[in-house]
């Protein structure tokens, strides 16, 4: 492939102005559920990929591990892609208060050692890989933190680019047709363990990711709005919104039935609060 092909951009260009010899990985995002939500950038990068790599997170999510592929036979003709896959070290859930930062940070340097032996070992020098992220790469996402930690670590070289894709939040709003802020007023994107902590100052629309434990329960007696969706984007998918107060146990036992069905939840939510204006 030439500079020019490459969709990020030449990023290692040698004095003839050929790439030579460095490994190319696209970090591509494939959209939070909907194969149509792919990018022409994505399919672009897709179909100038020779390797794939997927990491299995284990049965219970191999429905993300399947829309993956299925994305590859929809742009990639006659099945004509390497596909590798590793299955994702498990991290250690239970770890609260202090030991969580250090949980994840080991979860991540392990997840590291995976990536760099899968590159090193299935990537030709003039080859290109590519990881399918879900959602945007750039948005609770540890792909390019991982990719900096393996260039850091300064055994195997590459380069990369990013190819954004719509996020779960994206999707989230345009399902529910309501916009992510109001006119001139800031909008905080956080997870369920920091909401737990309380409700962010200095921002009545929050957006909350990552939330195993239906934290908005902590609010229902407040003046919130809330627009909650599952899987959405998938067949699966389910959207309830109105008045947290009226709703919350509602969304409470809608999440546990579908979670107790398929075996695992995806969930994202903005809570609005009511004010004046
Ligand atoms: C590790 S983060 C990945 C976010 C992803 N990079 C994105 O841009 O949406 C996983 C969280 O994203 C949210 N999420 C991802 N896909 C979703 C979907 N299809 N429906 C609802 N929430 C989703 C959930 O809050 C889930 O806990």
């Amino acid at each position: 492939m030439t500079a020019a092909e490459w969709p990020g951009g030449a990023s290692v260009v040698s004095g003839v102005g050929q790439t030579r010899g460095v490994r190319k990985i696209h970090v591509i995002g494939i959209g939070a559920g909907d194969p149509d939500q792919l990018t022409l950038q994505a399919v672009k990068a897709l179909k100038s990929t020779d390797v794939f790599f997927i990491l299995d997170k284990g049965e219970e999510k191999s429905d993300l591990v399947q829309l993956r592929r299925d994305i590859l036979d929809a742009h990639i003709p006659d099945g004509a892609y390497r596909l590798v896959e590793a299955r994702d070290p498990d991290r250690d859930r239970a770890a609260g208060g202090a030991a969580y930062s250090p949980a994840v940070g080991d979860w991540r340097s392990r997840r590291a050692d995976i990536y760099e032996d899968l590159i090193a070992r299935e990537l030709g020098e003039d080859d290109s890989g590519a990881f399918l992220v879900w959602g945007d790469p750039a948005l609770y996402d540890s792909t390019l933190g991982i990719l900096e930690e393996i260039l850091e670590r300064g055994s195997v070289s590459f380069t990369y680019d990013v190819v954004p894709g719509i996020s779960s939040v994206s999707a989230l709003v345009a399902r529910h047709r309501t916009g992510l802020n109001r006119v001139a007023r800031p909008v905080q994107i956080t997870t369920g363990r920091r909401l737990a902590e309380g409700f962010p100052e200095g921002v009545d629309d929050v957006v909350v990711m990552l939330d195993a434990h239906q934290t908005f329960e902590k609010y229902a007696g407040e003046d919130i709005d809330i627009y909650w969706g599952a899987y959405i984007g998938t067949p699966d998918e389910i959207l309830i919104s109105g008045p947290l107060g009226e709703v919350a146990p509602r969304i409470t036992r809608v999440r546990a039935e579908a979670r107790e069905r398929k075996g695992w939840i995806m969930d994202t939510y903005l809570l609005r609060r009511r004010t004046r204006e």
